[in-house]
């Protein structure tokens, strides 16, 4: 860990902070002018694969917006690759995995010893740790067993996801598949925090798409494992899902330490389905960021009105940062919760009661 005793770490942890902190999903992206230069000479998998340049983006943006952490950047699908599924980007459509998994063949002859080619995140997250020092915290990230295998199956984004729910119905591999990905994915988040990484984040995308019982059936024991593997190596664990009210309670089961909630749940409602046990990260509409700004203060303000003050809530938005989003913004938004005394909000909340 880089930055242990920083205000976003704390955060994550539900300790008591002077100020609430904030980061954005996304926050390094298309809607930054000094990173579409960049796409202009290089792929979105060369940066991820030039340490030097992956690191140049996450530091570039973070100094840009002035947020109170950092995220790496990397892209969720990376592990795919070493796992011996090979993929692109295409314009307009998104990832494409060339030879999606079909079949219990298909999901034995993936393979799980080579997380160590991923090493060049981990490079990249220790370069930006040296830049940064403690002044700032550095978040790793990965994919969440259910949507790494969505990806794995559909073979790109979906609507019903079709083929991941028959997959996870009928066939004795889904678990097989479950097992092969904590192993990976575990192994790839092991190296990012001996590189300095101060907390993980677990994105689980796409889970919102399950009932609450295929959930607990198909998806939280392993998701549950992963969690408690990735939190033997010291640092705090955000799981994030969209589309995820019903199913906040269960995934509040796995242990993460901080649950992100998405845009669709009133902040202190979902909080309140956690037993407000532990912390929350979010949960701005991304989409209010175009908004103008007395709107997107005011939508802001009554977020942090009701985390209430409580120990642990760290601002973000319900998801990532959109390509057109106007920087200034973000930048505006940045500032306006930095500006923004927790106490406050406590002290509101105490006088109206
Ligand atoms: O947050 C950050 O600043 C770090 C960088 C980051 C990227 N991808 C870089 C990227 C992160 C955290 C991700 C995670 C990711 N990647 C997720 C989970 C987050 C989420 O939004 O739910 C998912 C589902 C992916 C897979 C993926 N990568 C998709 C669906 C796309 C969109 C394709 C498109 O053309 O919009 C990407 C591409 C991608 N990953 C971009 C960036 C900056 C934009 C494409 C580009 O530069 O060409």
């Amino acid at each position: 860990m880089a930055a242990p005793g920083s205000r976003f770490v704390k955060a994550c942890r539900a300790e008591a902070v002077d100020r609430t902190p904030v980061w954005f999903m996304r926050q390094a992206g298309r809607y930054m002018a000094e990173y579409r230069a960049l796409r202009k000479q290089y792929s979105l998998i060369e940066i991820c694969k030039k340490p030097g340049l992956a690191a140049g983006v996450t530091i570039t943006a973070a100094e840009a917006l002035g947020v109170d952490a950092a995220i790496i950047f990397a892209d969720l699908l990376l592990p795919l690759e070493v796992m011996g599924l090979p993929f692109h980007f295409s314009v307009g459509e998104g990832p494409v995995i060339e030879k999606p998994l079909r079949s219990k063949r298909d999901i034995g002859s993936l393979q799980t010893n080579r997380a160590a080619d991923l090493g060049y995140v981990s490079e990249a997250i220790a370069l930006v740790c040296k830049h940064f020092g403690t002044s700032m915290p550095v978040i790793g990230f990965c994919g969440a067993p259910f949507t790494l295998a969505s990806y794995m199956i559909e073979g790109g984004g979906s609507r019903s996801y079709l083929n991941t729910k028959k997959m996870m119905y009928s066939s004795s591999a889904w678990d097989e598949l479950m097992q092969k990905l904590v192993k990976v994915v575990s192994e790839y988040v092991a190296q990012q925090v001996r590189a300095g990484a101060d907390a993980i984040q677990v994105f689980d995308s796409w889970v919102g798409c399950l009932s609450v019982e295929d959930y607990r059936d198909y998806v939280l024991p392993r998701t549950s494992e992963l969690v408690h593997k990735l939190q033997s190596n010291g640092v705090p664990i955000i799981y994030f899902g969209t589309d995820s009210t019903a199913l906040l309670p269960w995934m509040k089961k796995t242990g993460a330490d901080v649950i992100g909630l998405d845009w669709r749940v009133p902040l202190d409602e979902g909080w309140r389905s956690l037993d407000f046990k532990g912390a929350v990260q979010g949960n701005l509409d991304p989409i209010l960021l175009f908004a103008d700004w007395k709107l997107l203060k005011a939508r802001s303000a009554e977020i942090l009105k009701l985390a209430g003050g409580r120990p642990g809530h760290i601002f973000n938005l319900g998801h990532g940062i959109l390509p057109e989003t106007p920087v200034e913004n973000v930048r505006a938004l940045t500032k306006f919760i930095q500006d923004t005394p927790v106490q406050r909000f406590c002290q509101q909340l105490e006088e109206s009661n």
